[in-house]
C-alpha cells in the first residue's frame, strides 16, 4: 500500500463537504489584491477557493501552510495551473506561522484543522500576531464538543462497537488503550472557542452551525484519512484500521437502516482587534 492510499482527496472530493467549505469562504469578503493565509491547506481544495476571490490583482496572494509534506506535494499537483494569483505553498507547522508570514495579511483562513491543534491559546496567538488590525480570521470544523446532534450518538456508538469487533474478527487485534489522547479527540465547545477567541484579541463577526448530513461514502471516505484511523484506531496499521472502519460502517449503516447521519459543522468568522 502507498501513503497516498490514506489521504484526505477521498473525502475532501465528498460534495456535502465542499459547500460547507464554500460557505465559510463565502462568509468572509475577500477580494483582489488581498493577501490571505490557507493554514492546514491539506491537498488544496480551500486554497482553490480563496484564489478564486483574489484573482484579477497583479498584488493578490495565497499562502498555502500545511505540515503534511506529502499534503503539499499533492496541493502543488492540483495547483500547478494557477494564473492570475500569486501562490506559496509551504511545508511547516501552524503554529510556526508569524516566523514564516513576516509581513502582516489580510486573512488566515482554517478549513477542518483547527480541532487537530493541541495549543489552541498559541495558535490563535500566531494568528493575530500575523493578520493586521481588522484583518479577518474565519475557520470551521465538524470535530468540537455539539457536533453530534443526539439523535447520532446511537450510530456512532453502534460504528466503532462493529469496527473494533470487525479488527477483532479478521485480524485477531484491538486498538490500544496507551496512546495518548490525540488532538482531534479533546474537543473544545463552541463557547470555549468563543471565549479563546476574545481572549486572543477576536471580535466574532459572524458563528453559524451549519447541518450537514453524512452519508455511507462520507463515512467510507473519512475512514480512508490516516489522522482519522490513527484518532479511531490508536496502535493499528492503516490497512486494517482503515478496512475495519469501513466494514463497521456498512454493517452500522445496514443494521440501523440510514440514510444518513445528522452532524453539525461550527463555521467563525472574527476579525483582529
Ligand atoms: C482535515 S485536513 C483539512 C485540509 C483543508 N484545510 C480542507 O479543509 O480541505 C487537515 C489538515 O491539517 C493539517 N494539519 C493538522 N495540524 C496541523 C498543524 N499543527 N499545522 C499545520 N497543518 C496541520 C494536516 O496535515 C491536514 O492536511
Amino acid at each position: 500500500m502507498t501513503e497516498q492510499e490514506f489521504s484526505y482527496k477521498p473525502f475532501a472530493s465528498q460534495g456535502f463537504y465542499q459547500v460547507v467549505n464554500k460557505q465559510l469562504v463565502e462568509m468572509v469578503d475577500f477580494h483582489p489584491g488581498q493577501r490571505v493565509v490557507d493554514l492546514a491547506c491539506g491537498t488544496g481544495a480551500v486554497t482553490r477557493l480563496i484564489l478564486e476571490k483574489l484573482k484579477g490583482a497583479r498584488d493578490s496572494l495565497v499562502i498555502g501552510i500545511d505540515m503534511s509534506a506529502t499534503a503539499i506535494r499533492e496541493a502543488m499537483a492540483q495547483l500547478s495551473n494557477v494564473k492570475d494569483v500569486a501562490l506559496e505553498l509551504i511545508h511547516s507547522r501552524a503554529e510556526q506561522l508569524s516566523e514564516i508570514v513576516k509581513e502582516h495579511v489580510d486573512g488566515v483562513v482554517f478549513c477542518n484543522g483547527i480541532h487537530m491543534v493541541p495549543d489552541k491559546t498559541e495558535l490563535m496567538s500566531e494568528v493575530a500576531i500575523t493578520l493586521r488590525p481588522g484583518g479577518t480570521f474565519a475557520f470551521n470544523t465538524t470535530f468540537f464538543n455539539g457536533a453530534v446532534p443526539e439523535e447520532s450518538e446511537q450510530f456512532y456508538r453502534r460504528w466503532m462497537s462493529k469496527s473494533i469487533r470487525s479488527l477483532k474478527k479478521n485480524h485477531d487485534m484491538l486498538p490500544s488503550r496507551d496512546v495518548e489522547k490525540v488532538a482531534a479527540r479533546v474537543q473544545l465547545s463552541v463557547e470555549e472557542y468563543e471565549e479563546l477567541l476574545a481572549q486572543s484579541g477576536f471580535t466574532i463577526k459572524r458563528k453559524d452551525l451549519c447541518p450537514a448530513p453524512m452519508d455511507l461514502e462520507g463515512f467510507l471516505a473519512i475512514s480512508q484519512y490516516e489522522a482519522f484511523i490513527e484518532g479511531a484506531m490508536p496502535g493499528v496499521p492503516l490497512e486494517l484500521g482503515s478496512e475495519s472502519l469501513q466494514n463497521g460502517a456498512r454493517l452500522a449503516f445496514e443494521e440501523l437502516k440510514l440514510k444518513d447521519v445528522p452532524r453539525n459543522w461550527l463555521s467563525v468568522v472574527a476579525t483582529r482587534d
